[in-house]
């Protein structure tokens, strides 16, 4: 199942970083895609807690060049990180109650959060640090 689709507007301008996330964009398709039709309250568990791992660890590869680099933006882009972790944290109660919707808001969340976070954070991150 698709979850998000890449877009040309989600391109931060260096091809390495644009492919990084469009893997990204492929994992969580291929999570979403192995719960598909699943209302097993364990299944769905497990699908977003590995959702949360692969989101995090590419999360703190950004935040490790960022330190390193002593970039100024650091706090507030690691607090927008942290808002789509919490936000996906707070999804698990709308699942066990209504997986159908679940997966709606999932999927809502997810697109409007990347499609602003590359434009933005993500866009100046890698136009200021590169790779
Ligand atoms: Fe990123
Ligand atoms: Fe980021």
């Amino acid at each position: 199942m698709t979850l998000l689709n890449w877009q040309a507007k989600y391109s931060v301008g260096v091809a390495s970083v644009d492919y990084e996330h469009q893997r990204l964009i492929e994992m969580i398709n291929e999570l979403a895609t192995e719960i598909e039709g699943s209302v097993y309250t364990d299944a769905i568990e497990l699908f977003l807690g590995e959702l949360h791992a692969a989101i995090s660890a590419h999360f703190a590869l950004e935040e490790r060049a960022m330190a390193k680099a002593d970039y100024e933006e650091l706090e507030d882009h690691k607090a927008d990180h942290e808002a789509l972790l919490e936000q996906i944290r707070c999804m698990m109660d709308e699942f066990v109650a209504d997986p159908e919707n679940g997966r709606k808001l999932l999927q809502e969340s997810l697109t409007n959060w990347f499609g602003q976070h590359f434009a933005t954070f993500d866009a100046r991150l890698h136009g200021a640090l590169g790779e």
